[in-house]
């Protein structure tokens, strides 16, 4: 049997850094109590050998207000920039594991608020990447996920508009909410700052999953991405299986597969998709 493993299988760059920073922090700051603002990913089984290691997920922004004291890891998402400063007022120690590419945008929204453009979002304004964009604008920020939404946004013509996305944002919606927006206003600065890295994770398992018998995806039942990844891989494979662990996966379903393709989630740990991958290769 050949296993084919997606290259893009797995945490991106911002999600491994961030991860990797929890690790890092527990190491070095022995002694200090370890908090992560909100969970560093949305992975169960990462979080939970966090908290073994003594790592506290603060959940609410009243949470944090309550702390006197420790080390606060910031994850890939970002926050609202009154979250540092809350940090900063209380005195307790900042570590910012916000990906680059996302405090990049961070840095646009700060700068062309200050400049006096209305900021746009393009993307899911409950999603906390987006809270945390909004929070550096000086300015109100419309957050635009839909062509209803452009319609119902009433723009003020004094203003230049600048646009920027989610970065996790489809590139297809994002250029047909522009071209919408691009015909009410001619004042516009559009940046696209959709990361690839989702792009290429999908890309990569739809073409692998075109070639196998029997593909599996792995990663977390919460996590929305890796529910898309199956989605793709189910619709041009006919033996798609979506496991969270190597405990969900029955070797007898993959049958008389001759090759199995394997990708996995932006969350999903290495640990696990090597374990997956052995034993598929062993079994087989
Ligand atoms: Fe960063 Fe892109 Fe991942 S923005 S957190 S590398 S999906």
């Amino acid at each position: 049997m050949e296993v084919k493993l997606a290259k893009t299988a797995g945490f991106c760059f911002g999600v491994k850094r961030a991860v990797e920073t929890v690790y890092e922090q527990v190491e070095k700051e022995k002694g200090k109590k370890i908090y992560t603002y909100g969970p560093i990913i949305h992975n169960e089984e990462v979080v939970k050998d966090m908290q073994k290691k003594g790592v506290t997920v603060i959940k609410t922004e009243e949470e944090l207000e309550s702390l006197e004291s420790g080390v606060v890891i910031i994850r890939s998402h970002g926050v609202p920039k009154r979250i540092y400063d809350k940090l900063e007022e209380k005195n307790i120690t900042c570590v910012d594991a916000t990906c680059p590419f996302v405090k990049k945008i961070h840095n646009i929204v700060k700068k062309e608020s200050e400049a006096g453009s209305q900021i746009v979002i393009i993307g899911n304004s409950t999603h906390p990447e987006v809270e945390g964009i909004k929070g550096w604008s000086t300015s109100p920020v419309a957050v635009i996920q839909t062509v209803e939404d452009v319609n119902n946004f009433k723009f003020d013509k004094s203003k230049k508009v600048c646009i920027v996305s989610q970065t996790t944002f489809n590139y297809k919606k994002f250029e047909e909410l522009v071209e919408i927006i691009s015909k009410k206003r001619y004042d516009i600065s559009v940046l696209n700052t959709i990361c690839n890295a989702t792009t290429e994770r999908q890309t990569e398992a739809r073409s692998i999953a075109e070639g196998v018998d029997a593909m599996i995806v792995i990663g977390d039942k919460h996590s929305s991405n890796t529910q898309k990844l199956f989605e793709i891989c189910d619709k041009v494979c006919n033996n798609t299986y979506y496991i969270q662990t190597l405990d969900d996966l029955d070797l007898n379903q993959l049958g008389s597969a001759k090759t199995v393709g394997i990708t996995a989630g932006a969350s999903t740990p290495n640990n696990i998709i090597e374990e997956v991958q052995n034993n598929v290769r062993i079994n087989f």
